[in-house]
């Protein structure tokens, strides 16, 4: 992992040096800090956007070079567009894209956080400082050799020039407590599986101790004795035992219902018994992408002191074929006392989940649980890399998920639940069938989970497109986006935390 962009606070009307970062809007005008910043080199870039047709337009840069006149090396004007349509996402993307211009090796960089009315506010400047430290995240843990002509890793200090330099810092302190816990989720799913199996899953969870989570883990003794047989099914064909970990952060009264996360956490799916095709089946060391997001976004809430209490639970294994794997036509009971019957080993997360989403429901009694996994092939055919599927048993919760989806830019689209499809998981020897078919695969994989939330107010997230291999954006250069971790501190900022 590295995370290379440093970036600190100064007053508007400081100097730049290095490379010098303003924006304009669509009208090619720029605010009154940033003309006085541009000085005579105002008709430079005039000059240079008419040469290279650039017309200011939301995301599109101009990048001089030498400008005459600035003591700076580079000149680089982001366009915004329209000023008034601009989201807190739109800001990310705008920090994003200055990192993006930093070349390997040591560099600074100087942005002038100023639309053309005036002064950015303090979230819309936190914003862009959040966006380049996402883009300069790489994970190059396991890469000895540099390539021919590289100078080495990029290391950037960026200084951020903002209206209020003291409320600038104290919403980065939160705000980049975030960022931490999606570079914290991007590393989980990154590392291979043979370095991050459920043990080592739960150590790294763990960790979180220091920020005064506490955690459980439940060995698979513990698991017996919980009679999560579901969750240790999947589990008994591994060498690597299963884990499941809960965390809680009780920053919230004491006393008050939690909000719970919930995440599938298996750290290699081979498909067990009913094994996947060799093609692409490196990318299964991501099937914990859930369980990554719920870990990183714990790591957030509990390093910016979230005024709530959070129950974040992962349910850990590894799914592998061997003399002692279930088989399609075993059945298993499930902690709610539920059986199963297996009919495609490789339908293994919602097992998982069954166990986590009931000892959840039932231990902890949380005002809403919102899971989050990997789960189908199916939820990437329907919405691709863009959203994640969303169902849900409760409309305010799913109208909450989509607002913050949009804001945070990390969106999901609702999908639909109910008794028609419910019932295509009805077993004839069983309670339920763990597939129910090529049809509508997402949403009977959906309905399974909806039978262990016991009518708690829940959000099921499917995240097969978003948490890893979607295309590289603005903010991730990474195969690992570190999806869900902003959606869900978004939701708890705007909705569940005392003020
Ligand atoms: N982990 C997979 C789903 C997946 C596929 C995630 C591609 C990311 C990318 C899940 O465990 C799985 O294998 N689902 C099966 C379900 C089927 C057997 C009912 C699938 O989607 O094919
Ligand atoms: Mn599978
Ligand atoms: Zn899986």
């Amino acid at each position: 992992m590295s995370d290379a962009i440093k970036v600190g606070f100064v007053p508007l009307a400081t100097a730049a040096r290095g490379i010098l970062v303003v924006f304009c809007d669509d009208a090619l005008k720029v605010g009154p800090a940033t003309s006085k910043t541009l000085g005579g080199a105002a008709e430079l870039v005039k000059r240079a956007a008419a040469a290279a047709a650039f017309k200011g337009k939301n995301g599109a840069a101009l990048d001089i070079l030498a400008p005459e006149g600035l003591k700076a090396e580079r000149l680089i004007v982001i366009g915004t567009g329209k000023v008034s349509g601009l989201k807190g996402n739109d800001f990310l993307k705008f920090g994003g894209i200055a990192a993006g211009k930093l070349k390997a090796g040591s560099a600074s960089m100087s942005i002038v956080a100023e639309l053309p009315e005036g002064a950015m506010s303090t979230e819309q400047a936190v914003a862009i400082a959040s966006g380049l430290r996402l883009r300069g995240y790489k994970f190059d843990r396991y890469k000895t050799k540099k390539k021919d002509g590289e100078e080495g890793a990029l290391r950037a200090d960026v200084s951020l020039a903002v209206d209020d330099v003291a409320a600038a810092k104290k919403a980065f302190a939160a705000a980049g407590a975030v960022v931490d816990g999606v570079i914290i989720a991007r590393d989980l799913v990154n590392e291979p599986p043979n370095v991050l199996y459920p043990e080592e899953f739960a150590r790294r969870a763990s960790q979180l101790r220091k920020l005064g989570v506490k955690i459980e883990v439940l060995d698979v003794k513990a698991m017996q004795k919980l009679g999560m047989g579901a969750l240790l099914g999947v589990g008994q064909g591994s060498a690597r035992p299963s884990r499941t970990v809960i965390m809680r952060w009780d920053g919230g009264k004491k006393g008050d219902a939690p909000v719970a996360f919930v995440g599938k956490g298996v750290c290699f799916d081979t498909g067990g018994i009913s094994i996947k095709p060799a093609g692409s089946m490196e990318d299964m060391k991501g099937d914990m992408g859930g369980a990554a997001c719920v870990v990183g976004l714990m790591h957030a809430l509990a390093a910016r002191k979230a005024k709530v209490n959070v129950v974040g639970a992962i349910g850990l294994v590894e799914n592998m074929p061997d003399g002692n794997a279930q088989r399609p036509g075993d059945i298993v009971t499930s902690m709610s006392g539920q059986t199963i019957e297996i009919i495609n080993t490789d339908a293994e997360g919602r097992l998982v989940l069954a166990d986590v989403l009931w000892y959840v429901a039932k231990k902890t009694k949380p005002k809403f649980m919102v899971d989050l996994a990997t789960l189908t092939g199916a939820i990437v055919v329907a919405l691709g890399t863009d959203h994640a599927g969303m169902f849900s048993n409760n409309d305010e919760l799913a109208q909450r998920l989509l607002a913050a989806g949009i804001e945070s830019g990390e969106k999901v689209w609702r999908l639909p639940l109910g008794p028609e499809y419910d019932k295509l998981i009805d077993s004839q020897f069983a309670d339920m069938k763990n597939t129910g078919g090529r049809h509508g695969g997402s949403i009977t994989a959906a309905q399974f989970l909806q039978r262990f939330v016991d009518g708690t107010p829940w959000a099921h997230l499917d995240i097969a497109g978003t948490a890893m291999g979607a295309p590289k954006t603005d903010i991730n250069q990474s195969w690992a986006s570190g999806y869900g971790v902003r959606l869900l501190d978004r939701l708890v900022a705007d909705h569940y935390e005392r003020k």
